[in-house]
């Protein structure tokens, strides 16, 4: 039975497990983040402690090996380039801008980030979204998707799936148009493990069912894979060959899976898939948490959690590879658009940040000079606004109120 209100206990396996794992977390912080403190640490394979969007430089060599460009002394002066470009565009004007696509949410994967870049894309093209019916935020999870659980379609398709569904691609094949785009993404697991017990072990926020498992390959459960909780479902999570097919079937299907370490990247990769504008990626930074154990990626730790959870780490190592294929298969000025990306983004969000403060006179804007990627833009106030706001929301009430008279569904069974 669910219960997706209050303040419930999840299942006792997890609890105790995620008690004793916290506990050692612990009391590596208390241990290992004095000795980081004193610059005397030695932890083997330092990943990233990206909490969604907040870092995405993972590896060292991946850090920007240019100085950053002119920071803005305050939010009313222009963002510029720190060097003239003059260089042609590597970016074809040619392609045709992608509008249709299916997002596979993963909790704390630095989803609302990019939920919200999709929705704001959608909303300004006037495109048609699977949205969850009531004020509801998920397609039914931890269920699959089914029609009772999202609002019909004004059209014949829809253009955007981007809520929290399970991934199923025959029924989401039927719900788009023939060139729909699948789009996940993944975190290194021990990351979005620790991310996600801060967030729900401490916050009371969650919806979690009887039985179901939030710490044992939640990623892959999301993607498709059947790891016994579904009726009628056989747990396949130690099954090597049906592993190697999901992998690759999901490689068939998934035209581009983001990395979360390596978003900035991710996400300049994704505008060049679908065509977009570089304006059509900027976001603010949220939902990012600070907790103590965060920057912990103890080897045993991450070696129990392996076991624990071997599906997970299957798939963000296959994913994490054919990633780094890709880019490097991209242009030579990869990074550098990357890089401009970061300086963007951070311009935003000091200007954004002003506004919110108070401290931005109406009507003054921010000015995103020319690039090699993109016209010169503005950033106003009713823009930030845009950001800050909560979208999904906005999507539910256009559509009840574009349609009135129609009904829609009931579901069959409790979700959030
Ligand atoms: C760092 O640790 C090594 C042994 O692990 C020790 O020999 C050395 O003195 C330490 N250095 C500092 C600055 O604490
Ligand atoms: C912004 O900078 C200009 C000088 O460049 C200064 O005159 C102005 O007071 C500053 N505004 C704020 C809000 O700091
Ligand atoms: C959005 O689409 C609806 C019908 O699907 C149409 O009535 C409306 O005018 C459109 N709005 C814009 C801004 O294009
Ligand atoms: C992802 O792949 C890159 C390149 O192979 C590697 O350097 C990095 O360590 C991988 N990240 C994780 C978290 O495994
Ligand atoms: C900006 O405009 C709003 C109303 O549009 C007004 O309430 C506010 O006081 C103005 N702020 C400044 C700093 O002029
Ligand atoms: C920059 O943005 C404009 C629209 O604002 C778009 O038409 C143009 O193609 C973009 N430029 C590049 C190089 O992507």
């Amino acid at each position: 039975m669910t219960r997706c209100l209050g303040r419930r206990r999840r299942d006792c396996y997890w609890l105790m497990y995620a008690s004793c794992l916290f506990g050692a977390i612990w009391w590596l912080e208390t241990t290992l983040i004095s000795r980081i403190e004193t610059g005397n640490a030695s932890i083997p394979n330092k990943l990233p402690n990206a909490d969604d969007t907040n870092s995405q430089r993972g590896s060292e060599k991946l850090k920007p090996d240019i100085k950053r460009g002119l920071r803005l002394r305050n939010a009313t002066d222009s963002y510029r380039p720190e060097k003239p470009r003059v260089v042609q565009s590597t970016t074809p004007n040619q392609c045709t801008e992608k509008t249709n696509f299916v997002y596979i949410k993963e909790i704390k994967c630095a989803s609302q980030t990019l939920v919200n870049v999709f929705r704001r894309f959608g909303l300004e093209r006037n495109l048609s979204f699977v949205t969850p019916i009531g004020k509801k935020i998920y397609l039914g999870w931890p269920w699959l998707i089914q029609e009772r659980y999202y609002r019909p379609s004004k059209t014949d398709k829809f253009n955007i799936l981007c809520e929290h569904a399970i991934f199923d691609e025959r029924l989401m094949r039927k719900l788009m148009p023939d060139d729909v785009v699948f789009i996940a993404s993944l975190r290194e697991p021990f990351a979005q493990f620790k991310s996600m017990f801060n967030y729900y072990a401490f916050q009371d926020r969650y919806c979690v069912p009887d039985g179901f498992h939030m710490s044992k390959n939640l990623m892959a459960y999301n993607l498709g894979f059947p790891t016994g909780y579904l009726p009628g479902q056989a747990d396949k999570s130690s099954d090597e060959a049906f592993i190697a097919d999901f992998l690759s079937d999901l490689d068939r299907t998934f035209h581009f899976v983001v990395i979360v370490e390596y978003f900035h990247e991710s996400l300049i990769l994704l505008r060049r898939l679908m065509c977009w504008k570089l304006t059509d990626l900027i976001y603010l930074r949220k939902n990012v948490a600070s907790y103590s154990f965060k920057a912990d990626m103890d080897p045993d730790l991450v070696a129990i959690y392996r076991k624990w959870s071997p599906v997970d780490y299957r798939l963000y190592d296959h994913f994490n590879r054919t990633f780094w294929k890709r880019v490097a298969e991209t242009t030579p000025d990869f990074r550098e658009e990357v890089e401009h990306f970061d300086r963007v983004t951070d311009d935003v969000n000091n200007f954004c940040r002003d506004v919110s403060a108070g401290k931005v006179a109406n009507g003054s804007f921010l000015t995103l000079h020319d690039s090699k990627w993109n016209k010169s833009f503005r950033v106003d106030k009713g823009l930030c606004e845009t950001l800050n706001a909560e979208l999904l929301k906005r999507i539910q009430s256009e559509w009840d109120k574009a349609q009135p008279k129609m009904k829609q569904p009931v579901p069959d069974k409790e979700f959030c």
